[in-house]
Protein backbone atom coordinates (compact mmCIF):
# COMPACT_ATOMS: atom_id res chain seq x y z
CA UNK A 1 0.00 0.00 0.00
CA UNK A 2 1.23 3.49 -0.37
CA UNK A 3 0.30 6.38 2.09
CA UNK A 4 -0.03 9.34 2.30
CA UNK A 5 0.12 11.55 5.54
CA UNK A 6 -0.23 15.15 6.22
CA UNK A 7 -0.21 17.66 9.02
CA UNK A 8 -3.12 20.55 8.84
CA UNK A 9 -4.25 23.85 11.01
CA UNK A 10 -2.79 24.88 14.16
CA UNK A 11 0.66 22.77 14.95
CA UNK A 12 0.13 20.95 18.08
CA UNK A 13 2.66 18.27 20.28
CA UNK A 14 2.73 14.82 19.26
CA UNK A 15 2.35 15.40 15.82
CA UNK A 16 5.94 13.92 15.27
CA UNK A 17 4.37 11.12 17.24
CA UNK A 18 1.88 10.43 14.81
CA UNK A 19 3.97 10.75 11.76
CA UNK A 20 6.46 8.32 13.68
CA UNK A 21 4.16 5.52 14.28
CA UNK A 22 2.29 5.74 10.58
CA UNK A 23 5.44 4.99 9.20
CA UNK A 24 6.94 2.43 11.60
CA UNK A 25 3.38 0.61 11.75
CA UNK A 26 3.01 0.68 8.08
CA UNK A 27 7.00 -0.08 6.67
CA UNK A 28 7.66 -2.78 9.44
CA UNK A 29 4.22 -4.38 9.55
CA UNK A 30 2.87 -3.74 6.61
CA UNK A 31 5.75 -3.29 3.77
CA UNK A 32 3.86 -0.61 2.82
CA UNK A 33 5.45 2.95 1.32
CA UNK A 34 4.46 6.20 3.17
CA UNK A 35 4.61 9.60 1.69
CA UNK A 36 4.33 12.94 3.72
CA UNK A 37 2.75 16.23 2.25
CA UNK A 38 4.44 19.46 2.96
CA UNK A 39 2.89 22.22 4.86
CA UNK A 40 -0.95 20.32 5.20
CA UNK A 41 -3.24 20.27 1.91
CA UNK A 42 -0.96 22.53 0.29
CA UNK A 43 1.30 20.07 -0.37
CA UNK A 44 -1.24 17.73 -1.51
CA UNK A 45 -2.70 20.40 -3.97
CA UNK A 46 1.16 21.85 -5.02
CA UNK A 47 2.84 18.16 -5.64
CA UNK A 48 5.55 18.64 -1.77
CA UNK A 49 5.86 15.43 -0.41
CA UNK A 50 8.80 13.80 0.36
CA UNK A 51 9.18 9.88 1.17
CA UNK A 52 8.93 8.91 5.10
CA UNK A 53 11.18 5.61 5.74
CA UNK A 54 12.57 4.84 8.86
CA UNK A 55 15.18 6.84 9.07
CA UNK A 56 12.95 9.81 8.33
CA UNK A 57 11.15 9.14 11.26
CA UNK A 58 13.94 8.75 13.67
CA UNK A 59 14.41 11.02 16.98
CA UNK A 60 10.92 12.84 16.20
CA UNK A 61 8.66 11.42 18.73
CA UNK A 62 9.65 13.73 21.34
CA UNK A 63 9.93 17.02 19.12
CA UNK A 64 7.65 19.71 19.13
CA UNK A 65 5.67 20.84 16.42
CA UNK A 66 5.36 18.56 12.84
CA UNK A 67 8.48 17.80 10.78
CA UNK A 68 5.84 18.12 8.10
CA UNK A 69 4.80 21.60 8.38
CA UNK A 70 1.64 22.78 8.27
CA UNK A 71 -1.31 25.53 6.97
CA UNK A 72 -4.50 26.53 7.07
CA UNK A 73 -6.13 26.40 3.45
CA UNK A 74 -8.73 28.84 2.35
CA UNK A 75 -12.16 27.07 1.13
CA UNK A 76 -11.58 27.68 -2.35
CA UNK A 77 -8.29 25.57 -2.21
CA UNK A 78 -10.10 23.03 -0.73
CA UNK A 79 -12.94 22.99 -3.24
CA UNK A 80 -10.26 22.56 -5.55
CA UNK A 81 -8.71 20.09 -3.73
CA UNK A 82 -11.87 17.95 -3.67
CA UNK A 83 -12.75 18.50 -7.34
CA UNK A 84 -9.39 17.11 -8.23
CA UNK A 85 -8.39 14.78 -5.46
CA UNK A 86 -8.89 11.98 -7.05
CA UNK A 87 -6.92 12.60 -9.83
CA UNK A 88 -4.16 13.80 -7.49
CA UNK A 89 -4.42 10.70 -5.76
CA UNK A 90 -4.05 8.88 -8.62
CA UNK A 91 -1.15 11.07 -9.72
CA UNK A 92 0.50 10.11 -6.08
CA UNK A 93 -0.46 6.51 -6.60
CA UNK A 94 -1.59 6.35 -3.11
CA UNK A 95 -4.28 4.06 -1.55
CA UNK A 96 -4.77 6.13 1.29
CA UNK A 97 -4.29 9.89 2.86
CA UNK A 98 -4.32 10.17 6.68
CA UNK A 99 -4.62 14.09 7.78
CA UNK A 100 -3.57 15.00 11.01
CA UNK A 101 -5.84 17.87 12.19
CA UNK A 102 -8.13 19.72 14.22
CA UNK A 103 -12.03 20.53 13.11
CA UNK A 104 -11.10 22.62 9.55
CA UNK A 105 -8.98 19.37 8.81
CA UNK A 106 -10.95 17.27 9.44
CA UNK A 107 -14.10 19.12 7.54
CA UNK A 108 -11.34 18.77 4.20
CA UNK A 109 -10.98 14.96 5.50
CA UNK A 110 -14.49 14.67 5.14
CA UNK A 111 -15.05 16.94 2.11
CA UNK A 112 -12.17 14.68 0.42
CA UNK A 113 -14.25 11.13 1.73
CA UNK A 114 -17.15 12.23 0.34
CA UNK A 115 -15.64 13.31 -2.83
CA UNK A 116 -14.82 9.33 -2.86
CA UNK A 117 -11.13 9.20 -1.27
CA UNK A 118 -9.73 7.02 0.59
CA UNK A 119 -9.24 8.93 3.68
CA UNK A 120 -8.61 8.17 7.43
CA UNK A 121 -8.53 10.74 9.63
CA UNK A 122 -6.72 11.82 13.26
CA UNK A 123 -8.14 14.37 15.59
CA UNK A 124 -5.47 16.73 16.96
CA UNK A 125 -5.77 19.96 18.78
CA UNK A 126 -4.66 22.00 22.09
CA UNK A 127 -8.18 22.56 22.42
CA UNK A 128 -9.73 19.27 22.99
CA UNK A 129 -13.10 20.26 21.46
CA UNK A 130 -13.31 17.81 18.95
CA UNK A 131 -16.49 15.83 19.87
CA UNK A 132 -16.58 12.10 18.67
CA UNK A 133 -13.33 11.57 20.85
CA UNK A 134 -12.55 11.75 24.89
CA UNK A 135 -9.45 13.46 24.61
CA UNK A 136 -7.04 14.88 21.62
CA UNK A 137 -3.23 15.11 21.83
CA UNK A 138 -1.41 18.12 22.54
CA UNK A 139 -4.27 19.18 25.40
CA UNK A 140 -2.45 17.01 27.89
CA UNK A 141 0.66 19.68 27.03
CA UNK A 142 -1.09 22.54 26.62
CA UNK A 143 -2.52 22.38 30.32
CA UNK A 144 0.64 21.61 31.65
CA UNK A 145 2.10 24.97 30.27
CA UNK A 146 -0.36 27.00 31.95
CA UNK A 147 -0.76 24.92 34.83
CA UNK A 148 2.96 25.69 35.62
CA UNK A 149 3.07 28.98 34.28
CA UNK A 150 0.21 29.79 37.21
CA UNK A 151 2.44 28.21 39.56
CA UNK A 152 5.02 30.74 38.22
CA UNK A 153 2.91 33.46 38.62
CA UNK A 154 1.75 33.06 42.03
CA UNK A 155 5.17 33.63 43.22
CA UNK A 156 5.63 36.51 42.07
CA UNK A 157 2.32 37.68 41.92
CA UNK A 158 2.16 37.57 45.89
CA UNK A 159 5.37 39.38 46.28
CA UNK A 160 4.26 42.32 44.48
CA UNK A 161 0.62 42.56 45.41
CA UNK A 162 -0.62 42.00 42.72
CA UNK A 163 -3.65 40.32 40.08
CA UNK A 164 -2.69 38.13 37.23
CA UNK A 165 -4.65 37.58 34.54
CA UNK A 166 -3.38 34.63 32.47
CA UNK A 167 -4.92 34.12 29.54
CA UNK A 168 -4.93 30.69 27.73
CA UNK A 169 -6.07 29.38 24.12
CA UNK A 170 -9.25 27.97 23.61
CA UNK A 171 -11.77 30.00 21.17
CA UNK A 172 -15.35 28.80 21.47
CA UNK A 173 -14.07 25.58 24.17
CA UNK A 174 -12.54 26.35 27.46
CA UNK A 175 -11.11 23.09 28.14
CA UNK A 176 -7.52 24.73 28.61
CA UNK A 177 -8.78 27.50 30.95
CA UNK A 178 -10.91 24.90 32.55
CA UNK A 179 -8.12 21.99 33.58
CA UNK A 180 -5.30 24.64 33.84
CA UNK A 181 -7.62 26.82 35.92
CA UNK A 182 -8.17 23.78 38.14
CA UNK A 183 -4.75 22.20 38.34
CA UNK A 184 -3.03 25.67 38.92
CA UNK A 185 -5.15 26.59 41.58
CA UNK A 186 -7.19 29.86 39.87
CA UNK A 187 -8.96 32.12 41.85
CA UNK A 188 -11.24 32.38 38.95
CA UNK A 189 -12.01 30.94 35.61
CA UNK A 190 -13.57 32.68 32.76
CA UNK A 191 -14.50 30.30 30.25
CA UNK A 192 -16.28 31.19 26.19
CA UNK A 193 -18.88 28.91 27.18
CA UNK A 194 -20.35 30.93 29.98
CA UNK A 195 -20.14 34.86 29.84
CA UNK A 196 -18.25 36.10 33.15
CA UNK A 197 -19.06 39.51 35.12
CA UNK A 198 -16.05 40.87 36.49
CA UNK A 199 -17.82 42.54 39.21
CA UNK A 200 -17.67 38.70 40.80
CA UNK A 201 -14.47 39.00 39.91
CA UNK A 202 -13.35 42.03 41.74
CA UNK A 203 -15.36 40.64 44.57
CA UNK A 204 -13.71 37.43 44.93
CA UNK A 205 -10.08 39.52 44.59
CA UNK A 206 -11.42 41.95 47.54
CA UNK A 207 -12.44 39.35 49.97
CA UNK A 208 -9.07 37.68 49.06
CA UNK A 209 -7.45 40.58 50.45
CA UNK A 210 -9.50 40.81 53.22
CA UNK A 211 -8.91 37.32 54.33
CA UNK A 212 -4.94 38.61 53.95
CA UNK A 213 -4.37 36.98 50.50
CA UNK A 214 -2.32 39.60 48.56
CA UNK A 215 -2.36 38.30 45.02
CA UNK A 216 -5.30 37.06 42.79
CA UNK A 217 -4.50 34.86 39.79
CA UNK A 218 -7.41 34.74 37.35
CA UNK A 219 -7.29 32.13 34.47
CA UNK A 220 -9.32 33.38 31.05
CA UNK A 221 -9.94 31.79 27.51
CA UNK A 222 -9.32 33.80 24.40
CA UNK A 223 -12.61 33.22 23.91
CA UNK A 224 -14.24 34.02 26.83
CA UNK A 225 -16.55 37.47 27.02
CA UNK A 226 -17.99 39.67 29.61
CA UNK A 227 -21.55 39.04 29.96
CA UNK A 228 -23.98 41.92 28.17
CA UNK A 229 -23.77 45.26 29.69
CA UNK A 230 -21.04 44.40 32.27
CA UNK A 231 -17.98 45.38 30.62
CA UNK A 232 -17.13 47.17 27.33
CA UNK A 233 -15.52 44.27 24.89
CA UNK A 234 -15.87 44.33 21.56
CA UNK A 235 -16.15 41.34 19.13
CA UNK A 236 -13.24 40.45 16.45
CA UNK A 237 -13.52 40.39 13.15
CA UNK A 238 -13.15 36.93 11.18
CA UNK A 239 -10.38 36.19 9.17
CA UNK A 240 -9.96 34.67 5.90
CA UNK A 241 -10.31 30.74 7.19
CA UNK A 242 -12.96 31.56 9.05
CA UNK A 243 -12.11 32.40 12.23
CA UNK A 244 -12.88 35.03 14.93
CA UNK A 245 -9.91 37.42 15.89
CA UNK A 246 -9.81 38.05 19.52
CA UNK A 247 -9.63 41.33 21.02
CA UNK A 248 -7.70 40.28 23.63
CA UNK A 249 -9.94 39.36 26.60
CA UNK A 250 -6.70 38.92 29.33
CA UNK A 251 -5.84 42.45 28.50
CA UNK A 252 -9.04 44.03 29.08
CA UNK A 253 -9.71 42.12 31.68
CA UNK A 254 -6.74 43.03 33.93
CA UNK A 255 -7.30 47.09 32.60
CA UNK A 256 -10.53 46.67 34.13
CA UNK A 257 -10.42 44.93 37.20
CA UNK A 258 -6.82 47.48 37.70
CA UNK A 259 -9.65 50.00 37.48
CA UNK A 260 -12.21 48.93 39.49
CA UNK A 261 -9.82 47.79 42.26
CA UNK A 262 -7.38 50.29 42.39
CA UNK A 263 -4.83 47.15 42.76
CA UNK A 264 -2.10 46.55 40.30
CA UNK A 265 -3.43 43.58 37.40
CA UNK A 266 -0.93 42.86 34.63
CA UNK A 267 -2.14 40.66 31.71
CA UNK A 268 -0.21 37.81 31.03
CA UNK A 269 -1.08 36.21 26.96
CA UNK A 270 0.79 32.63 27.25
CA UNK A 271 -0.41 32.50 23.40
CA UNK A 272 2.11 29.97 21.06
CA UNK A 273 3.72 28.74 24.22
CA UNK A 274 1.27 26.37 24.93
CA UNK A 275 1.36 24.71 21.85
CA UNK A 276 5.38 24.22 21.52
CA UNK A 277 7.61 21.93 22.80
CA UNK A 278 7.82 18.83 23.87
CA UNK A 279 4.89 16.81 23.99
CA UNK A 280 3.85 15.20 27.53
CA UNK A 281 3.75 11.13 27.75
CA UNK A 282 -0.01 11.28 27.63
CA UNK A 283 0.08 13.14 24.97
CA UNK A 284 2.89 10.92 23.12
CA UNK A 285 1.16 7.47 24.15
CA UNK A 286 -2.40 9.01 22.66
CA UNK A 287 -0.30 10.30 19.41
CA UNK A 288 1.29 6.80 18.94
CA UNK A 289 -1.89 4.92 19.28
CA UNK A 290 -3.80 7.03 17.03
CA UNK A 291 -0.82 6.80 14.13
CA UNK A 292 -1.31 2.72 15.08
CA UNK A 293 -4.95 2.49 14.45
CA UNK A 294 -5.02 4.48 11.59
CA UNK A 295 -2.76 1.96 9.52
CA UNK A 296 -4.48 -0.70 10.56
CA UNK A 297 -7.96 1.21 9.39
CA UNK A 298 -6.27 2.21 6.15
CA UNK A 299 -5.38 -2.04 5.70
CA UNK A 300 -9.03 -2.85 6.66
CA UNK A 301 -10.53 -0.40 4.27
CA UNK A 302 -12.04 1.33 6.99
CA UNK A 303 -12.30 4.78 5.07
CA UNK A 304 -14.02 8.35 6.04
CA UNK A 305 -13.76 7.64 9.55
CA UNK A 306 -11.31 9.01 12.19
CA UNK A 307 -9.87 7.55 15.24
CA UNK A 308 -10.96 8.42 18.38
CA UNK A 309 -10.77 7.80 22.35
CA UNK A 310 -13.35 6.41 24.32
CA UNK A 311 -12.61 5.83 28.02
CA UNK A 312 -9.09 3.64 27.07
CA UNK A 313 -9.73 2.27 23.94
CA UNK A 314 -9.40 4.04 20.43
CA UNK A 315 -12.08 3.56 18.20
CA UNK A 316 -13.15 4.41 14.75
CA UNK A 317 -15.61 7.10 14.44
CA UNK A 318 -17.49 8.08 11.13
CA UNK A 319 -15.89 11.88 10.00
CA UNK A 320 -19.15 13.21 9.82
CA UNK A 321 -20.00 12.43 13.32
CA UNK A 322 -16.53 13.95 14.22
CA UNK A 323 -17.04 17.48 12.53
CA UNK A 324 -20.91 18.08 13.24
CA UNK A 325 -21.00 20.08 16.10
CA UNK A 326 -17.44 21.14 19.02
CA UNK A 327 -17.30 19.95 22.02
CA UNK A 328 -18.03 22.56 24.66
CA UNK A 329 -17.26 22.45 27.97
CA UNK A 330 -20.72 21.43 29.74
CA UNK A 331 -22.44 22.66 32.74
CA UNK A 332 -21.55 19.74 35.02
CA UNK A 333 -17.68 19.90 34.03
CA UNK A 334 -18.27 24.10 35.06
CA UNK A 335 -19.86 23.09 38.23
CA UNK A 336 -17.49 21.28 39.76
CA UNK A 337 -14.95 24.42 39.46
CA UNK A 338 -17.69 26.66 40.44
CA UNK A 339 -15.72 27.79 43.70
CA UNK A 340 -13.43 29.54 41.18
CA UNK A 341 -16.42 30.84 38.77
O1 LIG B 1 -7.00 25.55 17.32
C1 LIG B 1 -5.83 25.56 18.00
C2 LIG B 1 -5.40 26.96 18.35
O2 LIG B 1 -4.20 26.85 19.04
C3 LIG B 1 -6.43 27.78 19.14
O3 LIG B 1 -6.45 27.49 20.50
C4 LIG B 1 -5.98 29.18 18.83
O4 LIG B 1 -7.04 30.07 18.97
C5 LIG B 1 -5.54 29.07 17.42
O5 LIG B 1 -5.17 27.73 17.20
C6 LIG B 1 -4.42 29.99 17.05
O6 LIG B 1 -4.17 29.84 15.71
P1 LIG B 1 -2.94 30.49 14.92
O7 LIG B 1 -1.83 29.51 14.97
O8 LIG B 1 -3.46 30.66 13.54
O9 LIG B 1 -2.59 31.76 15.60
Amino acid sequence: MRIGVLTAGGDCPGLNAVIRSVVHRAVTTYGDEVIGFEDGYRGLLDGHYRTLDLDAVSGILARGGTILGSSRLERDRLREACDSGADIMRSFGIDALIPIGGEGTLTAARMLSDAGLPVVGVPKTIDNDISSTDRTFGFDTAVGVATEAMDRLKTTAESHQRVMVVEVMGRHAGWIALESGMAGGAHGICLPERPFDPAHLVKMVEERFDRGKKFAVICVAEGAHPAEGTMDYGHGEIDQYGHERFQGIGTALAYELERRLGKEAKPVILGHVQRGGTPTAYDRVLATRFGWHAVEAAHQGEFGRMTALRGTDIVMVPLAEAVTELKTVPKDRMDEAESVF
